[in-house]
C-alpha cells in the first residue's frame, strides 16, 4: 500500500481520536472553573491514572497546581456546545459554571467540583506533573467514579447504550457509532 509521507504536525495527531472532556477545578481563593480538553487519556491502570496535556500557560494549569486535584467530567455528544464554548472563552474573565448555567456537584474527596449535568465524572488528585513543552501532562489519580445512575448497569458499570460520549476526531467533533465486538473477543473464539 502506497503511503503519504506528511510532516509531524499538530493537526497531523489528531487521526488518534479522543474522548473529549471538561476538567473542572477550582482556586484557594478564586471560583471553580472549567477547561475544555481534546488531549485526555489513560496513563495507569494501578494506581488508576488519567492524563491530560494542558497547555504551560492556562489559566486552569494554575488552579489545579495551587490546589492539587481536578475532577474530569465526560460530557456526552449532546453537549457539543458547552464543550466547544468552555474551549473558548477563559475563566480568567468569564464564570463559565454560571454563564453555562452548569451545576458545581459537591465532590466527595476533591476540592474542585465535578460538572453535574456532565454523565461520567471522576474526582482527582495531582499525582504528578510532567513539563513536555507546550503542554504539561497532568497525571491524576481517580478517587472517586460518579455515573447517572440511569446509566448504570445492575452489574456497577456503565451502561454503553445509555451513554454516546463526545470525541474528537481530525479536530472535530465526532460521537460513537456502533459496537464491533468485546475487547479481546478473538481470544473468546479460539477458546
Ligand atoms: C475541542 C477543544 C479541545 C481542547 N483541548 C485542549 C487541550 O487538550 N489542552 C489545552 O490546554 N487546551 C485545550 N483546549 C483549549 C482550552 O480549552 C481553552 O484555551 C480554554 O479557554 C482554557 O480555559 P481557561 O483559560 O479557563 O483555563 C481545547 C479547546 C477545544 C475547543
Amino acid at each position: 500500500m502506497a503511503k503519504k509521507a506528511l510532516r509531524a504536525t499538530w493537526r497531523n495527531l489528531w487521526p488518534l481520536p479522543a474522548t473529549t472532556v471538561l476538567a473542572s477545578c477550582v482556586g484557594r481563593d478564586r471560583p471553580p472553573n472549567i477547561i475544555t480538553i481534546g488531549a485526555c487519556g489513560i496513563a495507569s491502570g494501578g494506581p488508576l491514572l488519567i492524563s491530560l496535556a494542558i497547555g504551560s500557560g492556562q489559566y486552569s494549569l494554575e488552579l489545579i497546581k495551587e490546589t492539587g486535584d481536578f475532577a474530569v467530567n465526560i460530557p456526552s455528544s449532546d453537549q457539543t456546545w458547552i464543550t466547544d464554548w468552555c474551549g473558548c472563552v477563559s475563566g480568567r474573565n468569564v464564570d463559565k459554571f454560571a454563564e453555562a448555567k452548569l451545576t458545581p456537584g459537591k465532590s466527595m474527596r476533591i476540592s474542585a467540583p465535578y460538572i453535574a449535568e456532565c454523565p461520567v465524572n471522576y474526582e482527582c488528585v495531582v499525582w504528578g506533573i510532567v513539563g513536555c513543552g507546550s503542554h504539561d501532562l497532568v497525571l491524576g489519580e481517580i478517587q472517586q467514579v460518579h455515573i447517572d445512575e440511569e446509566m448504570v448497569t445492575e452489574s456497577g458499570t456503565l451502561d454503553t447504550s445509555a451513554f454516546n460520549p463526545l470525541v474528537s476526531f481530525q479536530l472535530e467533533y465526532w460521537n460513537l457509532g456502533k459496537k464491533l465486538e468485546d475487547w479481546r473477543f478473538t481470544r473468546k473464539e479460539k477458546a
